[in-house]
């Protein structure tokens, strides 16, 4: 069943609990969501970003989440979220197709501009009954970053005061922050700023979500949830998973069928995300 994303990270925050948002790019993995969910009775978040739209449509896209999740998953809540809208299009073409929790990504811009783009959207996006998520500080990527090795980690992080102001300038639903968080496989700051998270918790109480932890140890991840992290991002995490075993598929036998040689792999995947709802708390939390 189709639920506001707003709603089951209330619930998380109250329960004191974290959800996954898992990224999902084709019917495997949207199947391997779903099904790890339902198995565990865990509530969930299944988005996509505007890679995914243009690599699979973004009407069909949503409707194969919706329909999968219709169809065989009736009484399991899960919210269907637009991952990183970098530009104003992507997100209206996500709230045209009928996504009701969308992020608008504009974190790279400067701190005005950021607040301008995400209130703009806010407002549209409340008059839709969709919630939006914005980032301040930024989560930064490998490919955008030039000197990895000598990273200014003050540049990136979320500054707690003026977390404070852009929440409520804008009126995000949710605040993606960055405490030393990376995407993908970038050298992390050594250790997360959780004194930062505190001080922006202490201001903000909004759900808070941390983009980039799906290689945080089990430690940090627990202690960010205490510290008031409701949400993380996961996709380096079962894309490993996912591909480490499509190539050993691949490697070890002569198979011709294509569903004999995904199927590991959306196994795989599925039991990457199965870890992670167990590490967030989220398992047997599904209330319908
Ligand atoms: P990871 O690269 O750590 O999985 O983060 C994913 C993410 O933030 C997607 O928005
Ligand atoms: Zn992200």
């Amino acid at each position: 069943m189709i639920v506001s994303s707003k709603k089951i990270l209330l619930e998380a925050q109250s329960g004191k609990y974290a959800l996954g948002a898992f990224n999902t790019v084709n019917l495997e993995t949207t199947r391997a969501i779903l099904e790890a969910a339902a198995e565990l009775r865990s509530p969930v978040i299944i988005q996509m970003t505007e890679k995914t739209f243009q690599y699979g449509g973004g009407h069909a896209m949503y409707q194969l989440v919706k329909n999968l999740a219709d169809f065989y998953f009736p009484d399991l809540p899960l919210a269907i979220h637009l991952d990183h809208g970098r530009n104003t299009d992507v997100v209206r073409e996500a709230l045209a197709i009928g996504f009701k929790s969308v992020m608008m990504d504009a974190s790279t811009l400067s701190y005005e501009e950021n607040v301008a783009m995400t209130q703009e959207i806010v407002t549209e996006a409340h008059t839709k009954g969709a919630v939006v998520q914005g980032e301040l500080g930024n989560v930064p990527y490998k490919g955008e970053v030039t000197d990895v090795e000598h990273m200014d980690w003050d540049k990136y992080m979320t500054n707690p005061a003026q977390a404070e102001g852009y929440v409520r300038a804008t009126g995000v639903d949710t605040l993606a922050v960055a405490i030393g968080n990376a995407h993908g496989s970038f050298p992390e700051r050594p250790t997360p700023d959780f004194d930062r998270l505190v001080a922006i918790r202490e201001r903000i109480h909004l759900p808070l979500v941390l983009h980039g932890a799906s290689d945080w140890q089990e430690m940090n991840v627990k202690k960010a949830i205490e510290l008031g992290i409701t949400c993380f991002n996961v996709e380096t995490a079962t894309k490993t998973a996912f591909l480490n075993t499509l190539r050993q598929t691949l490697n070890e036998s002569n198979e011709v069928d294509i569903r004999k040689i995904l199927m590991p792999a959306r196994e795989a995947f599925k039991a990457a995300v199965k870890t992670k709802m167990k590490l967030f708390g989220s398992e047997g939390k599904a209330v319908v």
